[in-house]
């Protein structure tokens, strides 16, 4: 079995991706991650280099002991793990024959940890005498009744665990969490949303801040689980939060949406977060170097050529595939009016939003006969960090209506465009801009 694994890890570092686990992320927002914990079947490294990150900017003291029978995932776990600068005990260790030694931990994390009959009981004895009086056993574990509500994890009911194991080993610990079939997990928060975009799967780039972070918050709002990704890993993470706050279902992720390898890194997190992908939010954005063409350097031109414009073919590229497996969706891509005009000194942006205009296009008869929407959104300008550059009251007399837009205003025209009340809309390109394109 071991060499089962380790040949998966021999193909690639990051079997899941690279973001932590939704589950993680929220309680650990919950608990205190501080003193030693022990992460069993925990390889890839991605949820215990998440803590000991979050550890770190808290200024909390943690050691982190890290158990896998992959030799192979606990090689490219080191290197990451000397990377990130932290310094981990890793065990090549079978859970089915190990002793539990007298070792104390503050929490112990176990995510999809599914074994045979035998070693569940086994793990979860050892993990109940390992932890310290006060810690904390940290598991997301699928039960058998998984079967029934069909939400993810392990299809055969061997590996499942029966809820009444985990109640008897743990009977005298306080269970903080425990859920008993995903379905049920956010009614009561899902009965005060609105239901727009309930059962839909979101993924929004550039949703830390501005348009995106309206967009996400919108979306969630009217019933979608969100993936909040943004190259600013903080941003997203606040983002997050108010999703939660006000009961709604996200998970941030960090992605550089112009490395390919990171968009695809995204979609494969919100598949496996969330189990599809249906609508997509191509949003991530900078304003880049302004100068005339003369001036302008070529990294310059470069950088928003590739945020603005590659970046937005990467996201179709591997968002298109994953909808299409979840049934058919909707995209919205993020041009701008300077996707349909011009204007001086920054022509590497408004080739780049041209660019997304005509992709957009282009993409939308691909996939029109296919259940798949594409539109383009193109926003005059609007109250957000990315303006900063300019005189903001230069920019109003731009704009007939006499003022600036607000990212909720777009957000509102890309949740209409990304629901089922714009199903005859594919290929459009939507201006929302004080009627800046009119003149
Ligand atoms: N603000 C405007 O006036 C305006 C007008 C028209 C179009 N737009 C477009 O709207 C989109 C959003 O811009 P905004 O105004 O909300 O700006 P913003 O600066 O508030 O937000 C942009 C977000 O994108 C993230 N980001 C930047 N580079 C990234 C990358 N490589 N990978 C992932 N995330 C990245 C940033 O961290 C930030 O959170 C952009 O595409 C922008 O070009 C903005």
């Amino acid at each position: 079995m071991s060499q089962h694994w380790d040949s998966l890890y021999s193909q690639t570092q990051d079997l899941y991706g690279i973001s932590p686990n939704h589950f993680i992320q929220q309680i650990a927002d919950q608990i205190p991650i501080v003193g030693k914990t022990l992460a069993i079947a925990e390889g890839e490294g991605r949820n215990i280099l998440y803590l000991a990150d979050k550890a770190r900017r808290q200024n909390d003291s943690f050691s982190a002991e890290i158990w896998d029978y992959s030799k192979v995932a606990l090689q490219h776990l080191s290197a990451k793990a000397q990377d990130a600068g932290f310094d981990f005990t890793l065990r090549n260790i079978d859970l089915s024959d190990v002793e539990w030694s007298k070792e104390r931990y503050q929490n112990v994390m176990c995510v999809y940890g599914h074994f045979d009959e035998n070693t569940q009981f086994k793990v979860l004895t050892g993990i109940r005498q390992s932890l310290t009086d006060n810690g904390w056993f940290i598991g997301e574990l699928y039960s058998k009744e998984q079967i029934h509500y069909r939400t993810g994890g392990p299809k055969d009911t061997n590996y499942l665990y029966d809820p009444m194991l985990i109640l008897s080993v743990f009977k005298n610990d306080h269970l903080h969490h425990f859920y008993v079939g995903e379905q049920e997990r956010y009614e009561e928060e899902r009965s005060k949303m609105s239901t727009r975009f309930n059962n839909k799967v979101a993924l929004v780039t550039g949703a830390g801040s501005g348009i995106g972070r309206s967009t996400a918050l919108l979306l969630a709002k009217q019933g979608a689980k969100v993936v909040v990704s943004d190259i600013n890993l903080d941003a997203a993470e606040k983002v997050v939060a108010e999703i939660m706050a006000a009961g709604g279902h996200a998970v941030a992720n960090k992605t550089d949406t112009s490395r390919p390898e990171e968009m695809k890194q995204a979609v494969d997190f919100a598949v496996e977060s969330f189990g599809a992908l249906h609508l997509a939010f191509n949003n991530a954005g900078i304003l880049g170097e302004v100068n005339p063409i003369a001036e302008l350097s070529i990294e310059g031109w470069r950088r928003v050529i590739d945020i603005n414009l590659n970046a937005v073919f990467y996201g179709l590229h591997y968002q298109i595939p994953a909808m299409l497996k979840s049934g058919g969706g909707a995209i919205v891509n993020t041009a701008s009016i300077l996707g349909l005009v011009g204007t001086k000194n920054i022509s590497g942006y408004v080739a780049a939003k041209h660019g997304v205009t005509g992709l957009t296009k282009t993409a939308s008869l691909e996939y029109a006969d296919q259940g798949i929407r594409i539109n383009s959104v193109h926003p005059g300008y609007i109250q957000t960090p990315l303006i900063g550059e300019f005189e903001e009251s230069e920019l109003v007399k731009l704009h007939p209506v006499g003022r600036l837009g607000k990212p909720e205003e777009v957000a509102q025209v890309v949740a209409f465009l990304l629901s089922d009340e714009a199903s005859f809309v594919t290929g459009s390109q939507y201006t929302v801009d004080g009627s800046y394109t009119s003149q």
